[in-house]
This record gives structure tokens, C-alpha cells and sequence, in this order.
């Protein structure tokens, strides 16, 4: 569309016999054009009805497929005449539904041991099978503990390891009115040639058991650990969020180790740049260079910036982004030049609204595009299919083509929170008016695709 305007352009210049006039009167109309075009995309704003089919790999336009989900609600419960007097009754909504331990839609959100993916068994008809929401075992039987995950792949051993927080203890109420919490335990790795059977390796950076003043004693918060390989140094090193209890330490945490499996040496915390940290992510460019990028001043703004050359620090260079916009738990990836990312609203464990932003620098500016949720339901795509990112995996082999890592936490027992794993697909127009370019498409359209159940397509066979 661009190009085809420079040309009409060109030729209006190059022409010389125009007048001023045909010339505004050419650009005009183009614009007019343009923004018309735009409209028409936009459509009502919900991703969910509209469908575009946009993979460049006809291997995974079937997971482009809109799968539908509907849910009924189930019927109110009585209340005690005088308990109606007290409180007049307001509708119970389906997040309501979702945080309610006694609801009768909970095993839906919350499916039971019964329904397991289990590695070892599923091997027929369901091998490879993502179930987005069922509890998950490892090689040894035991569910997954990577919550707030993120994923390495190790080429040496052509690996893939999963780092996340375990958090497989009694959850709690530190304050009354603070996040329901678990103590640390430490971060959980678990390593994997196919992104769907999963080896625990063990702790690899556990609690600090006694001394009260260290920042992984175990009343503290350590949450969203990602790992990346330094090539220059050959140390694999893990940046997480360090908290107190409270949330009002607001830091992050880095630590390293020579092997994947750990165990990590813990180095120390700090408030990068002198300012508040809590959710957070680290991406290493093509270039090797890596940025962290954190949700800070109180969460009303993002921070990005690049570690020095060890990847043991940040530098001094920093830039705010998404301004005002209160967004969290991002998760980076590039494509053709350009950098994307996931992030939520800022909601607790609760689920909102996921929001895909675009930039050509990761530096910034970042411009915000809409929700890349496709299918489910309405309220399916209104809360990110009832989990929050946390990180975005390439599927090598297939440019474009991502898997969409989310939890679904359960604050009732954040130990069953579930993993959401879903296609995620780079390609065609975004559907969503930019502040400065008319109206119309600067980005590639970031879609993300509901499905009860999916796998990677033939031609992925894990690592070649
Ligand atoms: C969320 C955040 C989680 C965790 C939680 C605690 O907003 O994304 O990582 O910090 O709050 O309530």
C-alpha cells in the first residue's frame, strides 16, 4: 500500500505539468483512500471475528483455525433473604466464576487430576498435544513447577530448558489485605528436546533457608527468573524480581552459573536504574546484546534497558515506554527486524486483557496494537484465556511462528496454577489504528489462537 503510494507520488512530481492544486488535491484523496482502508479493517475491534489466516507456513494456517468456546453460566445461588437485604445482588461475572473456589465451573478452568498430560502414558493419539489449562506431569510423574516461566535453548546439547518458580508449597496470606503468596522454595528447571516432555533437573537456585537478611530467604518474593547464555563469557545467567513480602523492595535479582542445570550462584539485587522493578523480562538480540525490561513506577510504565557485555548488570542507558499504560508481565520476541511483545494489565494474579505492542528500536518508540487473542469467547479474549505472559518461544524452522507461554494462576492454591500454551502467529495487517500513521497499518497483525487442544505441526520433530 506504502509503496504503491510513493509511486503514484513520484509520478505526480516527476510529471512537472501539474499544478500545485492536482498535486494536494492527489495527496489528499490518497490519504482519504488510506484511512478508509483502514476503517474497513478495523471492523468492530474484536480480534475474535475477525480471521485472516496469515502464516507463511501452510503447516500452521490449521491452527489458525477460530475455535469457539461457549459457557454457560451456571444458575445463581440462593442467598438468605436478609444476606439479599444486606448486599443487593450484582451479577456474578465470569472472572468471578474463575476466583471462586466453590464454583461449579471451576473444573473447567481448573480440570482434575483425571485429565492429566502425562508424556509418558499419552504416547498414541494425544502424544504432543497441548491441553491449555490441564495440569501437566514431567518424565517422573510429578507436575510441572515453572510458574512465570521462560524458556533457553542450549545449543550445545540442543536443549531446551524451562525455568520457573516452584511453587510447590501451602499458599498464604502474609497480610491481610496483601496477594495471596508462597514461600520460596527456589526456581525449578526442567529440560526437554521436544517442548512437551519435560525432565525435572532439579532446584538450580534454591531458598535461603536461615539467615533472615538474605533476599531468597524464603518470606520473600522471588518470581518470573528467565536465563540467557552469554557467549562472550560462556555463563548462563538468570535475572528475576527480588520482593519482600510487601512488594515494596521492588528489585531485581541476578545470579549465574556454567551449566544450564545450574546450580546458579546467586550475585545480588538492585533497583536498576535507581527505580522500582517488579515484573520483568530479559531478551538477547540477534547482535548478543541483552535488555531488561521492567514494569516500574508503580507499574504505571515499562523500563528497557541493555546489560553490559557480561550480562551481570545493567548499563547506565534507559528509556520509558508505554508511558501511562500500567501494563506488566512482558514477554519479547523479534521478527524480521521488528521487535513485538506481550504484556497484561495490572490485576494481581486476577486475568485481564493482553495488549501486543510493536517497535522498530526495542529501545523504543513502542506503539500498542490491541489484544492478539483469537477465538475462545468473549471473555475468553478479554482475559487472556484466563492466564497472563510470561514468555514468547520461536518454533525454529517456521519464521512467524511462536508458542504464546501464559499462567493461568489459581490464588485459591498457586501451587495447581496451570501453564497456557497457545500458537501464536506474526503476519498480515494489524487491525488496530496507530497514533501517527493515518490509520493505517504499520505492523505485522499479532495473533494469538485459542484451541482446547493443539500441537506443533508435522515438520516440527523437536530439534534437528
Ligand atoms: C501479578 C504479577 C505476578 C505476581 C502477582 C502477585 O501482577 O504479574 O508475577 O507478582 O501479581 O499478586
Amino acid at each position: 500500500m506504502s509503496g504503491n503510494l510513493a509511486a503514484i507520488l513520484v509520478r505526480v512530481f516527476s510529471g512537472g505539468r501539474c499544478s500545485t492544486s492536482a498535486v494536494v488535491w492527489s495527496l489528499v484523496g490518497c490519504l482519504i483512500m488510506l484511512h478508509l482502508y483502514s476503517l474497513a479493517r478495523q471492523k468492530d475491534g474484536v480480534r475474535g471475528e475477525l480471521h485472516l489466516g496469515m502464516s507463511h507456513h501452510p503447516q500452521f494456517r490449521e491452527l489458525e483455525a477460530v475455535e469457539e468456546e461457549n459457557i454457560q453460566m451456571p444458575p445463581p445461588r440462593k442467598r438468605s433473604p436478609r444476606a439479599a437485604k444486606r448486599r443487593p445482588k450484582r451479577p456474578t461475572t465470569i472472572i468471578d466464576e474463575f476466583l471462586d473456589e466453590n464454583s461449579q465451573l471451576r473444573n473447567m478452568f481448573f480440570p482434575d487430576h483425571k485429565t492429566a498430560i502425562d508424556p509418558m502414558k499419552d504416547a498414541g493419539n494425544d502424544s504432543s498435544y497441548y491441553h491449555p489449562g490441564r495440569i501437566w506431569l514431567d518424565t517422573d510423574g510429578n507436575p510441572i513447577q515453572a510458574h512465570g516461566g521462560g524458556i533457553l535453548f542450549d545449543q550445545k546439547s540442543k536443549t531446551y530448558y524451562w525455568y520457573g518458580e516452584y511453587k510447590d508449597g501451602p499458599t498464604y496470606h502474609a497480610h491481610k489485605k496483601g496477594a495471596a503468596r508462597v514461600d520460596i522454595i527456589g526456581v525449578g528447571c526442567y529440560s526437554s528436546k521436544d517442548l512437551w516432555t519435560w525432565k525435572n533437573e532439579g532446584i538450580v537456585l534454591a531458598a535461603e533457608e536461615t539467615k533472615e537478611t538474605h533476599d531468597l530467604y524464603k518470606s520473600n518474593v522471588l518470581e518470573r527468573p528467565k536465563v540467557i547464555y552469554n557467549d562472550k563469557t560462556g555463563k548462563f545467567v538468570m535475572w528475576m524480581h527480588i520482593d519482600d513480602s510487601n512488594y515494596t523492595k521492588a528489585s531485581v535479582g541476578v545470579a549465574v552459573s556454567d551449566y544450564p542445570t545450574g546450580p546458579f550462584d546467586y550475585l545480588y539485587s538492585k533497583r536498576p536504574h535507581d527505580f522500582e522493578s517488579r515484573d520483568m523480562t530479559i531478551f538477547k538480540d540477534d547482535d548478543g546484546v541483552a535488555y531488561l525490561i521492567y514494569s516500574s513506577d508503580d507499574n504505571s510504565e515499562l523500563h528497557v534497558g541493555p546489560l553490559t557485555a557480561d550480562y551481570l548488570d545493567v548499563s547506565n542507558v534507559m528509556r520509558r515506554i508505554l508511558v501511562g499504560q500500567h501494563r506488566e508481565a512482558p514477554a519479547l520476541f523479534k521478527h524480521q527486524g521488528t521487535y513485538y511483545m506481550i504484556t497484561s494489565g495490572c490485576t494481581g494474579w486476577a486475568p485481564n486483557e493482553a495488549l501486543a505492542h510493536a517497535a522498530d528500536s526495542i529501545m523504543g518508540p513502542w506503539e500498542t496494537m490491541g489484544n492478539p487473542c483469537v477465538g475462545g469467547n468473549k471473555m475468553f479474549r478479554l482475559t487472556t484465556f484466563f492466564a497472563q505472559s510470561t514468555f514468547v518461544v520461536p518454533v525454529p524452522g517456521f519464521p512467524g511462528s511462536y508458542i504464546f507461554m501464559a499462567d493461568r494462576w489459581n490464588p485459591a492454591d498457586l501451587r495447581d496454577s496451570r501453564y497456557v500454551w497457545l500458537p501464536l502467529i506474526v503476519g498480515g495487517p494489524a487491525d488496530q489504528p496507530l497514533d501517527y500513521n493515518f490509520g493505517f497499518p504499520l505492523w505485522s497483525r499479532v495473533s494469538i489462537y485459542w484451541h482446547r487442544k493443539w500441537k506443533l505441526p508435522q515438520g516440527w520433530s523437536g530439534l534437528k
